[in-house]
Formats: structure tokens, sequence, C-alpha cells
């Protein structure tokens, strides 16, 4: 059986950091893997959970006989006004706890030991709000797979390469709160598909076609594209919003719900979540197990 990295599945943290690093260019193999194994290997709090996760073209340098097939770098998806944007990155790390300090300690120690090969280039430091609301005010994960489930959505299973690893989607999202309050409680419930105050999902006759539900409840061929989301708002007055982040063992999941909410599916219609809130970064990322994230400095 293999292991996952088990600080995908703690749930509830206060406190989070989501850092996103470029590896330099020009590094040999050794300093770039031997690098990444001391800072992995850096000993923490036991308060701070850590997972880590790389981009396609990292991962096939440090790991080359474990990167699953359909592993491939974000790709820019829409057109115009209403897109979502790649800026793919090399490296994702992620820390939470209910220790704010432990974890900006452990932040920086690993920044400053990862820094010899890659730099940092997104930070968002993110936060429980309410009872695990998004900003708008409405609960985020509601429809979120519980137990034994949350393992079968979000790994990839025994025996296929990368197995005990997941698929990871990262974007930040910028939220224009003004506008979105500016809608009434019932318009704001069109937009996502659920109540405002206790997350019941609006029926037939009351769901639009373009609501968030409506858009990221997608199913192909009957199946339906389950997603294990770990969204954390972040930020503060001048800028402030969601680090949407989710596992999956398909990344074409991830492909499929964003087309549905970008307008390119056959029906072309956009989620009107997006008239209120823009993606601005966006990453596919392998996660692996935790055997694996162990060897690297040997694999
Ligand atoms: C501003 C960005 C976003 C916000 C504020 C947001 C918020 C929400 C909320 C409030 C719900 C309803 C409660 C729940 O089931 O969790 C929801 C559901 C969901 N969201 Fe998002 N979301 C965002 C972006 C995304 C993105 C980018 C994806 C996938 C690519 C996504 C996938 C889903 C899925 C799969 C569901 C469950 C749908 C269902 O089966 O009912 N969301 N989201």
């Amino acid at each position: 059986m293999s292991e996952p990295q088990a600080g995908i599945f703690i749930e509830g943290a206060a406190s989070h950091f989501f850092l996103e690093y470029q590896l330099i260019e020009g590094l040999s193999e050794q300093q770039l893997r031997s690098t990444l194994a001391k800072a992995i290997a850096l000993p923490l709090s036991d308060e701070v959970n850590s997972v880590w996760a790389f981009g396609a073209d990292c991962w096939q340098q440090l790991a080359p006989a474990c990167v699953p097939s359909a592993l491939k770098p974000f790709a820019t998806i829409g057109s115009g006004q209403r897109l979502a944007p790649a800026t793919q990155h090399s490296i994702l790390l992620w820390l939470h706890g209910n220790n704010h300090s432990a974890n900006f300690d452990a932040a920086m120690a690993i920044s400053s030991a990862l820094a010899a090969v890659a730099s940092l280039c997104l930070e968002k430091i993110g936060f429980l709000y309410k009872d695990s609301r998004d900003l708008s005010g409405f609960i985020d994960g509601t429809e979120n797979p519980k137990g034994r489930g949350q393992q079968l959505v979000a790994l990839i299973p025994e025996g296929e390469v990368g197995a005990g690893g997941s698929f990871v989607m990262s974007q930040q999202w910028i939220h224009n709160l003004a506008s979105f309050h500016a809608l009434s409680q019932s318009q704001q419930e069109e937009v996502i598909g659920r109540t405002k105050p206790d997350s019941i999902e609006l029926d037939d006759e009351r769901m639009p076609e373009n609501s968030h539900v409506s858009r990221s409840d997608v199913k192909i061929n009957g199946e339906a594209q389950k997603l294990y989301r770990r969204s954390v708002p972040y930020g503060g007055v001048l800028e402030h919003g969601l680090y949407f982040l989710a596992f999956s063992c398909d990344i074409q999941r991830f492909d499929r719900i964003l087309a549905s909410m970008f307008g390119c599916t056959d029906d072309g219609i956009h989620d009107h979540l997006t008239d209120f809130s823009t993606p601005v970064s966006g990453s596919y990322w392998f996660a692996p197990s935790a055997a694996e994230l162990s060897s690297i400095g040997s694999l």
C-alpha cells in the first residue's frame, strides 16, 4: 500500500501558507536533488502539516521513472475577458496547522533551504474564515467526499505509476466582494447554486444553468467528475480571494470542470461566479506518495 502525504487529508487548520517556487535554470541534477532532499527532510514542528507537489517538468527531472503519463503543465483556458491563465511553476509547498507562528517558521526555514535552487514566486497566506466559508460568505466544501471516499477520489490507485500520489490543481482567485455583496442574498444564492446560511442545494426550479454548482457538477458518461477540494480564503482588505486547491486521481477532471466553468463546452455557458472573481494563476502538480517524496535524494 503506497501511503499518501498525510497532510493532504488533515482538515480544519486555521492557518495556511501556499508557496510556489520556480527552479533556477542551469542547475545540475545532483544539486537539485540533494538540495530538495534536505529541504524536504528539515525537521518541522509537530503542529505543521506539509504537502509537497511538483510541476511536470520538475518531477520529470527528479523521478523520470515515477511520472504518471497524464501529468502535464496547466494550459490557459477560456478567451477574451474570461480566462483562466496558466502560470505553471515548479514546486508547490502547502503548510497548514493551527499555529501560525510555527507555519511561518517552517515557511522561512524551507524557503531558505531551497534558495540555492528555486525562487519563491507566489505566496498566499490563507486562513479559516468562520465555519469553513469562502469570503463570499458561502460554505465551501459541502460536496467534498467524506471518509474513505476522500482517498478514492484523490489518489492514484495501487498498481499504476504514481500510486498513492495525487494530481493537484491550484489557482489564485481575486474576489470582487463589493460587486458580489451588491446582489441580494437570493441573487447570490443563484450565483453559487446553494443557500447561503446552510449550503442547501437549490431545487431544480430555482437552480440556474450558469450557477457555480451547475457548471462544476460535471458528469462524463454518467461518471461524476469528483474532486477533493482543499481551497482556503487568503488576503486582507486590499486584495483577497480564494486559493483554490484540489486533489484528484484523474487530471482530466480539472480540464473538464474548467471547460464547463469558462464557456468551453458545447453549450458555451460560463460560470456566473467568474463575473465576481478572477483567476490570476493556474498550475497543475503531482503530489507524490510519502515514500516517493522521501526518496527524492536517492531516486
Ligand atoms: C472563486 C473560486 C471558487 C469559489 C469561491 C468556489 C466556491 C464553491 C462553493 C461555495 C461551492 C458549494 C459548496 C460545496 O459543495 O463546496 C463549490 C462547489 C464546487 N466547486 Fe467551487 N469554487 C471556486 C472555484 C472552483 C474551481 C476552479 C473548481 C474546479 C476546477 C471548483 C469545483 C467545485 C466543485 C467540483 C464543487 C462541487 C459541485 C457539486 O458537486 O455540487 N470550484 N465551490
